[in-house]
């Protein structure tokens, strides 16, 4: 693969070609922005090393000029070190990535190498792209609201590469369905996928579970164990409700996707992983971050892609065909729904998304006696909340239930000091924790 060196400077051009070459690139040089741009004319070089101050020409501009030529190239950009505003705005402007000087070549190499990579998995992807949009699911995955299709069509296109992929979504909107469509849809599917729910795991065992024992590597390890990332080599390993790992665990977690290679307890030698990494939460990483509670170098770890599944009140035209899906899934003779009921079904707010949806149907089609489910048929709670009030109600809910969670964050949990913040007494807030299942929370 081709790499351009664009820098005034001899001595630093020749340092970054040896070292390239030893590498096994093929080097370029150029030094000056006119030069680059001219050879970058002739021929597409898919890699430019771009010092951002030089004499004739500014970064920004040749940076602009190639991706006008080719938008394909990937510029890692050269700035001087601490020039945060200037990698900033290169990032805006299109380049892939920036380097500081003076330059570490270990990282750079690290850098080249992702740019190559997400040039050939962009070839990849522009060739199989036709193909994967027409090909066949290989889950039933309804959505035919215009924020699931495009849910959809980037979890085809990012199960294609080896990055891993952070799902977004409230309780019941999917995302364990969505991370089976990613493996099953990627070259690992027949490989395992292995769910782990980092909230379920006791904090003790969480290593052993994850990452295996010897027999004998502490007390109570009667026999070798193997760990859930060995069991999903080569495959997909989900790991659920990643919001709730607490620090320590973080920092072991990031220890492995960066290394790519884990050692179990009791063992010397470590393994080599080869697994993708799809995660998922329904919390606010970013939140998280800023609270020191989730650790932003394994955030920017697991987030190469994102995908939001959106709530179901937000596409209730995706309702009918997932009734219809339910339906099918727990009758055992035809039934049907009414037009009436469907309307209630399409007013109701889904607090609990599609697994709320999913447990309704199967209650009616169980307790249906003929074939037809009514309005009528429908409990009781579900028939009122299709008023607005209902809906104003349950907004309010959210918004109390958030405050209450800023308070005692802002007072480190301290109770008093967050009934105080909030002007209610210390027995309410406890109430209202009790009634919003809020606990303090781990690690912190
Ligand atoms: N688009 C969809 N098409 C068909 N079934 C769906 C769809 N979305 C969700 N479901 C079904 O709804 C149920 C809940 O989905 P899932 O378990 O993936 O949600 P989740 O977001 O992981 O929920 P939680 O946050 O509570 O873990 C599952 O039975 C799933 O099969
Ligand atoms: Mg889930």
């Amino acid at each position: 693969m081709k790499v351009l060196i664009v820098d005034d400077e001899p001595l630093q051009r020749s340092i970054l070609r040896q070292f390239l070459e030893e590498k096994g690139f093929q080097a370029v040089e150029a030094e000056d922005g006119r030069k680059a741009i001219y050879l970058f004319k002739k021929e597409f070089i898919p890699v430019v090393l771009l010092d951002h101050r030089m004499p004739d020409m500014n970064g920004d501009d040749v940076l602009e000029e190639l991706m006008k030529i080719n938008p394909m190239v990937k510029v890692i950009m050269i700035t001087a070190y601490g020039a945060v505003d200037t990698a900033v705005r290169v990032m805006k402007l299109g380049a892939c990535d920036f380097l500081e000087k003076p330059v570490d070549l270990e990282l750079l190499l690290e850098k080249v190498d992702a740019a190559v990579s997400r040039i050939e998995t962009e070839e990849d992807l522009k060739e199989v792209s036709k193909e994967i949009e027409d090909s066949q699911i290989p889950l039933t995955f309804i959505g035919s609201s215009h924020a699931m299709k495009e849910a959809v069509s980037t979890a085809r296109r990012v199960a294609a590469t080896p990055w891993p992929v952070l799902i977004y979504g409230e309780t019941g909107t999917g995302k364990e369905l969505m991370a089976r469509l990613v493996h099953e849809l990627s070259p690992r599917k027949d490989y395992q996928f292995v769910e782990v729910n980092c909230a379920a795991i006791p904090e003790n065992l969480f290593e052993s579970e994850l990452f295996g024992h010897k027999k004998g590597a502490f007390t109570g390890a009667a026999r070798d164990k193997k760990g859930l990332f060995e069991f999903a080599q080569r495959g997909t390993i989900f790991l659920d409700e990643i919001g709730e790992l607490p620090e320590h665990l973080q920092a072991k977690l990031l220890r492995v996707l960066q290394e790519k290679k884990m050692t179990p307890l009791g063992v010397v030698q470590p393994i080599t992983v080869d697994v993708r990494v799809v995660a998922a939460t329904n919390r606010d990483l970013k939140a998280l971050i800023e609270q020191g509670l989730f650790r932003q170098d394994l955030y920017f770890r697991l987030n190469v892609f994102e995908i939001h599944l959106p709530p179901l009140r937000e596409r209730k035209e995706d309702i009918p065909e997932l009734v219809e899906l339910f339906l099918g899934k727990y009758s055992t003779k035809p039934v049907r729904i009414s037009s009436e009921a469907m309307d209630r079904l399409l007013k109701y707010n889904w607090p609990g998304n599609v697994r709320e949806l999913e447990h309704i149907i199967q209650r009616l089609v169980t307790l249906c006696r003929g074939n037809v489910i009514r309005a009528s048929d429908i409990p009781g709670d579900f028939q009122s909340s299709d008023e607005l009030g209902q809906d104003l109600e349950s907004r309010l809910r959210q918004v109390e239930r958030e405050e209450i969670l800023k308070a005692l964050r802002a007072k480190g949990w301290v109770q008093t000091r967050a009934a105080e913040l909030l002007g209610i007494s210390e027995r309410v807030l406890r109430y209202k924790m009790k009634k919003y299942g809020i606990n303090r929370e781990r690690s912190v």
